[in-house]
């Protein structure tokens, strides 16, 4: 059996995201700044798609700038609101995605902003008493802090954050590349500057993602060249990828509260069955369905003399997760995330992260799989 639950590093193609992209492959390849039919053809299918993702997260269609994926957006959000708002300090936090912290950090380096590091907790929870503290410094600031840990599942309280952000009138950025499709966003409700997302996180296509730029904040270009994108992203449009992504997120949103869930359920019972197993066994990060990302569980098993071969045993098995924790090569500087947290270090870590698609067959497999690492040592 090959149980595949590493889908918050990336997920399957769904099949209806494939046939929607397939006779764009073939045949869609006009260039969409081309004034001739086939330059039309693919143009229409951009902005349909981009129509379509604005009514998802209910804004505009101008507010969506598509972009090759996550990271490209975060770094578009921090970098635009130096280089054309005028930023002069980031508030951010350590455990946030290297998208935002290896740009915060370079960005500094530069000697164009100061950075400034929220506290979090134990379990990656930002303290707002400390952001509030931090907001009271007479800079212009972003504030960018993510929406959902995708180590950890801690969730942000978007609502205070986005309250304490416009009491102290600075702008908020929140990497959603985790929770995108993952849960209704209702932009009308929410009020932040900036939000980034990524097709792969929810079934679609690699490559190909969008920053959301509310309409107030006036942004100039982030990649120079054509006039693409209205002249913010030069560069010709991946336009299978775009039309891939409003399918994919067409599909996430059509029972978005149904997948929930099934994955919850799912999450919820191999908690159940990993704490009737093990005598010692916690989580990183939030494992409250209300305050966690329901997609992500990170496991922190008992160290014995098998587990350091825990990833490695349960690839061979086939069962597909990621780690996050110091790496057994040596070579790896571990997680910068499992530090922040102040995680212990030397027991060995787990990522579970589920889809819509994994079945309970596959939770028990993974499990039996687990159980058999740590069988002998245990007895
Ligand atoms: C929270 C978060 N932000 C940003 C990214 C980067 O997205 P992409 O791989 O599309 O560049 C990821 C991907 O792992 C992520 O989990």
């Amino acid at each position: 059996m090959v149980v595949y639950l590493d889908n918050a590093a990336t997920t399957p193609i769904a099949p209806e995201v494939i046939e929607a992209m397939l006779p764009v492959l073939k045949d869609g390849f006009g260039n969409p700044s081309s004034t001739h039919s086939f330059g039309r053809k693919s143009k229409a299918l951009i902005e349909t798609s981009r129509r379509s993702i604005a009514k998802h997260l209910n804004c505009q269609p101008s507010e969506i700038i598509f972009t090759s994926g996550g990271t490209e957006a975060d770094n578009m959000a921090l970098r635009s609101s130096v280089n054309v708002l005028g930023v002069t300090h980031i508030i951010t936090s350590r455990i946030e995605h290297h998208a935002v912290g290896h740009t915060a950090e370079s960005i500094k380096k530069e000697g164009k902003v100061s950075v400034s590091y929220v506290n979090i907790d134990e379990k990656g929870h930002v303290d707002l008493s400390h952001l509030e503290e931090l907001l009271k410094i007479d800079k212009k600031t972003l504030v960018s802090l993510m929406h959902a840990n995708n180590e950890i599942a801690t969730l942000l309280p978007m609502q205070k954050v986005s309250d304490l952000c416009r009491k102290y009138g600075a702008y908020f950025h929140s990497d959603t590349v985790q929770t995108m499709a993952h849960y209704a966003i209702d932009l009308q409700e929410r009020d932040l500057d900036f939000l980034t997302g990524a097709a792969h996180k929810f079934h679609g296509p690699k490559g190909i993602g969008f920053i959301y730029v509310n309409k107030k904040t006036k942004i100039g270009s982030l990649i120079h060249g054509g006039a693409q994108e209205r002249g913010f992203r030069g560069g010709t449009e991946n336009v299978y990828g775009i039309v891939g992504m409003a399918k994919a997120m067409d599909l996430a949103y059509e029972d978005v509260v149904g997948h929930q869930q099934h994955v919850q359920e799912l999450k919820s019972y191999m908690i159940d069955e990993l704490k009737a197993y093990f005598d010692d066994i916690y989580f990183h990060g939030e494992t409250d369905p209300k305050k966690s990302l329901y997609t992500v569980l990170n496991v922190c098993f008992p160290a014995t003399d098998k587990s350091s071969m825990l990833l490695f045993t349960l690839d061979l098995k086939g069962v597909a997760v990621s780690g996050g924790s110091a790496c057994s090569s040596g070579s790896s500087k571990g997680s910068h995330v499992l530090e922040a947290i102040n995680a212990d270090m030397t027991r060995p870590n787990a990522r579970f992260s589920f889809s819509r698609y994994t079945t309970k067959e596959e939770i028990d497999y993974a499990l039996e799989q687990v159980k058999a690492v740590f069988e002998k040592t245990l007895a």
